[in-house]
């Protein structure tokens, strides 16, 4: 698949089949974590993969907003080591990112959930403790988010995006128009 044609395919997927998702085609998903980049070429992330069931239910309480790992048959956790790397949070959110496009690459279904935000420090770390406490994540890492995998059980609706003139700029963001 070409990357732009994964790049318009991807959406979220929040509901899957109960089909189980093959281990070269897992592995192959976690493997574009791997491969995506890193400031400075740090070893600043870990990817955690999730497929217990049980484990799966668990992850599910981490945010009010990540009840479709219930149905999911693997997640993936990415965390930021900011002992390690100053762009820790953009190195495990490019991992996420490739994670999430090799998921449609290979037919497979994901769902992103946030963990960790910089906005409310006290939430982010009760969410970010909860998880550390089921994955065993050493207390230094942070938990930026967690991925649903599984092939997906229905289509979403067809997405309205944000007007590309409100988006893009050349040159400068000169005027409210961006003229
Ligand atoms: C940084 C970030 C945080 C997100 N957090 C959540 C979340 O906690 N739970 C959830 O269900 N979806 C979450 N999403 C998914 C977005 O809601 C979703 O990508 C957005 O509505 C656009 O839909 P699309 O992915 O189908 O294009 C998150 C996405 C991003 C990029």
């Amino acid at each position: 698949m070409d990357v732009f044609d994964a790049i318009q395919a991807r959406r979220e997927i929040t509901a899957y089949t109960e089909q189980e998702i093959e281990r070269d085609v897992l592995e192959k998903v976690v493997d574009a974590g791997v491969f995506a980049p890193t400031g400075n070429n740090l070893p600043s992330k870990n990817i955690i993969v999730v497929q217990d069931r049980k484990t799966l239910d668990q992850l599910a309480k981490t945010t009010p907003y990540m009840k479709w790992l219930e149905q999911a048959p693997a997640a993936i956790v990415v965390t930021g080591k900011s002992h390690i790397s100053k762009y820790w949070l953009q190195d495990a959110s490019i991992a996420c990112a490739f994670i999430w496009l090799e998921a449609v690459e290979v037919g497979l279904g994901s769902a992103f959930g946030a963990v960790y935000n910089a906005h409310d420090e006290r939430e982010s770390e009760k969410r970010e403790s909860y998880v550390r406490n089921l994955l065993n994540i050493p207390e230094e890492d942070h938990v930026v988010a967690g991925l649903g995998l599984g092939y997906p059980k229905e289509e979403p609706k067809p997405k309205k995006h944000t007007p590309r003139d409100q988006v893009v700029f050349y040159e400068s963001v000169s005027n409210e128009k961006g003229e």
